[in-house]
């Protein structure tokens, strides 16, 4: 598996270390406030957790199952979710915690269902990576941990074909590594 990765752009202790920095100014933000955290799975799971544990506020969490990649490296521009119900947010100030920023349709699509909800406080969002591209959503993310380069990233949640989620750092994978699994999709 780590054979499969030509370039990592940031080691476990760069990502904890980010993850004080911004856990520390949602603490600051959201004191005194109703809180639920949503998780978009499966690529923020690991995020989640770490980030979860740096906020010493009284909050709630739930996960919504969103995908958009369908397992390649492009977006497929359609994003699906995978449950009917959607957590009760009534009164709640919603903080959405994603992997990446990319096309933005995720974020866009979860926000845009929340606020129409009509009963939630506020709805804003939270990802550890942002790609620097041209959106083709106009969205932008309260919270960023890194930006970076349009590449395909795998590891810290982020898949590829499912795979490279368990990775504690995040990589770039090798062309030839992506070729190799690619070839089996068709
Ligand atoms: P968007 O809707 O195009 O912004 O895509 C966001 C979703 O696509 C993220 O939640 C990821 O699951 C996935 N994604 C986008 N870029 C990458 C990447 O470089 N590696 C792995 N997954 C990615
Ligand atoms: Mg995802």
């Amino acid at each position: 598996m780590i054979a499969d990765i030509g370039k990592v752009l940031f080691h476990e202790s760069t990502i904890l270390a980010r993850l004080d920095e911004i856990a520390a100014e949602i603490t600051k933000d959201y004191r005194g406030r109703e809180i639920t955290v949503v998780g978009i799975l499966n690529g923020s799971c690991l995020f989640l957790g770490d980030l979860l544990r740096r906020i010493p506020l009284p909050l709630k969490v739930d996960c919504l199952a969103v995908a958009s990649y369908h397992g390649g490296t492009k977006s497929t521009g359609t994003v699906s979710f995978r449950q009917h119900e959607l957590p009760d947010v009534a009164g709640r100030h919603v903080l959405i915690v994603d992997d990446i920023l990319d096309t933005g349709r995720t974020l866009a699509a979860v926000k845009r269902t929340f606020m129409a909800t009509g009963s939630v406080e506020s709805v804003h969002s939270c990802v550890l990576l942002d790609k620097n591209v041209p959106r083709e959503e106009d969205v932008i993310s309260d919270y960023v941990g890194f930006t970076i380069p349009n590449e395909f990233v795998v590891g810290y949640g982020l898949d590829y074909m499912g795979h490279y989620r368990n990775l504690p750092f995040i990589g770039v994978l090798t062309e030839e590594a992506i070729a190799r699994q690619g070839a089996s999709l068709h």
